[in-house]
């Protein structure tokens, strides 16, 4: 318990949450459990139990508004570009159905000799160099090159397609908003799907895009609108959180020399690697709800058609469901984290986000000795609901 005699405060937008939210968090989840923000209006559950529950209510908790504070992605229309995140059932079911019956895990398993390759494409230049930025020369490059691979953009786009994907989701500092630029590159990528849509409706070939066309149940079938719709939730929900895993794996792997020695000297423990830095630091902290009715919890009603933040940062750091919680620590049982949501809405990329980083830290474990990060260079990026860096300045010795 704190000594603190102030009431604890929290706010995404602050400097000092994006340096280290975890203490606050703490408070949060021992002092208010049901935080309450008058300014910014908004609520905030911190505790594993409550996030979990939330998420899994859907009666009591709407997405029909999108899932993000930022003031142009929040409201009645988010799902125009976020697609069936932003939708409550039955359109939810209906999307998420049609969408499962293209993206099926037999695709994303067929998925990973391409991925070592694109993986291999951006990692070989940069470990000959023997020093290179983590992010900028690879974590940043890899997630949006496998998408493109997934839904058919040709090799020869892909560069262009990533910065514009690159635009959209960059903030400057202190700009809390989409900015202009994030716009123009949302039109210009929408374009370029609608461009993509239209060959494939024409002449089909071996990829997503031209799954998702073919996708129907009981005669019902997606719109060119909600295949673009589509398209563009895995460049807004898959693209930044997997860098972000990828460089909060290097990041806290050099951070703890001797948990990192456990993957880098037995491949098969790659996996903890992953799954320990999703839940020590996930790049996708949190998930906004509105609620649909009053919500009654630890004696304090939230009222219907308000804000809710589920922070999922704050669960995976709860010491009743994770012992020693804020230990960053290989052994661990973490099959109760929540990175990754649960219920309706759980991650539909999860098996692809999975896969990438195990082959992307499985290839650097198999050619990687030692490696060591310059502290002055790190960069963390200013984001409310992303958490990770955008500079990570490494330097590797070679096996
Ligand atoms: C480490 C990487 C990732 C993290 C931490 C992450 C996290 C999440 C979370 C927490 C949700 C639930 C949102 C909510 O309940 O409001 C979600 C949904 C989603 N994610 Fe991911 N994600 C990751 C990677 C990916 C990838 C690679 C893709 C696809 C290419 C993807 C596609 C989606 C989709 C389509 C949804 C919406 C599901 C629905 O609303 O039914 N994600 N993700």
């Amino acid at each position: 318990m704190t000594t603190d005699l102030q009431p604890v405060v929290y706010s995404p937008y602050a400097y000092e949450i994006h340096e280290d939210p975890y203490p606050v968090y703490a408070r949060l989840r021992a002092e208010a459990p049901v935080y309450r923000n008058e300014e910014l209006d908004f609520w905030a559950l911190s505790r594993h139990e409550d996030v979990l529950a939330a998420f899994r209510n859907l009666d009591g908790f709407s997405n029909a508004q999108g899932v993000s504070l930022e003031p142009s992605a929040f409201g009645p229309e988010a799902h125009k570009f976020m697609s069936f995140l932003a939708l409550d059932p039955p359109r939810h079911t209906r999307m998420r159905s049609l969408v499962g019956k293209g993206f099926t895990p037999s695709k994303v398993a067929a998925m990973e000799e391409h991925i070592r390759a694109i993986a291999l494409e951006h990692l070989e230049p940069a470990l000959e160099r023997g020093s290179f930025d983590f992010i900028a020369d690879f974590a940043g490059k890899l997630p949006m090159d496998v998408i493109s691979e997934l839904v058919g953009v040709p090799r020869v786009d892909r560069a262009e397609i990533r910065r514009l994907a690159d635009v959209v989701v960059h903030r400057e500092d202190g700009v809390l908003d989409v900015p202009p630029a994030g716009m123009e590159a949302a039109m210009a990528l929408v374009g370029y799907y609608q461009g993509m849509v239209d060959e494939r409706r024409a002449s089909r070939r071996d990829d997503l895009t031209s799954a998702l066309l073919d996708a129907e149940i009981d005669g019902d079938k997606l719109t060119d609108d909600e295949i673009i719709a589509f398209l563009f939730l895995m460049v807004v929900a898959g693209n930044e959180t997997t860098t972000k895993l990828l460089g909060n794996a290097w990041y806290w792997g050099w951070r703890h020399p001797g948990e990192r020695t456990k993957p880098f000297t037995d491949g098969d423990r790659v996996v903890s690697w992953i799954e320990e830095t999703l839940r020590y630091d996930t790049s996708s902290q949190m998930l906004l709800r509105v609620t649909r009715a009053p919500i009654e919890l630890h004696g304090t009603t939230i009222p219907e058609g308000e804000r809710v933040l589920l922070l999922v940062g704050s669960a995976n750091r709860d010491e009743s469901v994770f012992p020693d919680a804020d230990r960053y620590d290989l052994d661990r049982d973490t099959s109760r984290l929540v990175s990754f949501g649960s219920g309706r809405h759980f991650c539909m990329g999860a098996p692809l986000a999975r896969l990438e980083a195990r082959v992307a830290l499985g290839e650097l474990v198999r050619r990687v000795d030692t490696y060591d990060v310059e502290p002055s260079g790190i960069e963390r990026v200013h984001s409310i609901n992303v958490r990770g860096l955008a500079a990570l300045p490494t330097t590797v010795t070679l096996r």
